[in-house]
């Protein structure tokens, strides 16, 4: 079954802990926390302070996908905030193997986050050290962009390398995941997609039915 994370960052920010829950009881089955600085990308969003305020309101995962550069000195701070996964760009910092390390350390699964014009190689040479691998299908820093078919292809083959390795790595999609693009993904080899504008639009009274129709895809 895949998993299912919408992304609090199509949220109403001024109600995040109603948000958050009435997505849980629409059956996501994790939440992903887009962390933006406005440097590594050209946003800002929010830090470990509104992640410890929203821990208490929901039980499932927090998917804490972090846009900051750099990101080691953040690590520990996001973990105690409740953070269950936490995912680096490789471009963030020049040690992404430490980074990684630090991640597990924390106790917290570690990922990393490969943009449009990132190669698949990377994630081959820390492989031993990823529980996930997220594969941006837009650019990162805006939620509401147009899914990017380019990247379907390094899908299939983070799938390849993710099989060979024979080790449990979670396969996500993030950016412009709908219904129709949720199948593609899915097709590819995904086994997690990161849902904003799909998983949100029309309100809590929608939830439930967009989170049924990703997972139908
Ligand atoms: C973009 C973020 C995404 C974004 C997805 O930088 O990483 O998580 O919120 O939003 P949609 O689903 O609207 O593309
Ligand atoms: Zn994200």
């Amino acid at each position: 079954m895949t998993i299912i994370a919408p992304s609090i960052l199509a949220s109403d920010f001024a109600r995040l802990g109603e948000e958050a829950k009435a997505m849980q009881a629409a059956g996501a089955d994790w939440l992903h926390v887009d962390v933006m600085d406005g440097h590594f990308v050209p946003n800002i969003t929010l830090g470990p302070d509104i992640v410890k305020a929203l821990r208490p309101h929901v039980s499932i995962p927090f998917d804490v996908h972090l846009m900051i550069s750099p990101a080691d000195p953040y690590l520990e701070a996001f973990r105690e905030a409740g953070a269950d996964w936490i995912s680096v760009h490789p471009e963030a910092g020049p040690h992404l193997a430490r980074t990684l390390q630090r991640i597990r350390q924390l106790g917290a699964k570690a990922g990393v986050v490969l943009n449009p014009g990132t190669s698949p190689a990377v994630v081959e040479e820390v492989i031993d050290l990823v529980d996930l691998v997220l594969v941006m299908s837009v650019n990162p820093g805006f939620g509401g962009q147009s899914f990017m078919a380019s990247q379907l292809s390094k899908i299939e083959r983070l799938r390849a390398i993710i099989d060979a390795s024979g080790r449990d790595i979670v396969l996500e999609v993030d950016g412009g995941v709908t219904p129709q693009t949720a199948a593609q993904c899915i097709a590819a080899g995904a086994t997690a997609l990161v849902a904003g504008t799909a998983a949100f639009k029309g309100g809590p009274g929608a939830y439930a039915a967009n989170i049924a129709a990703l997972k139908g895809a």
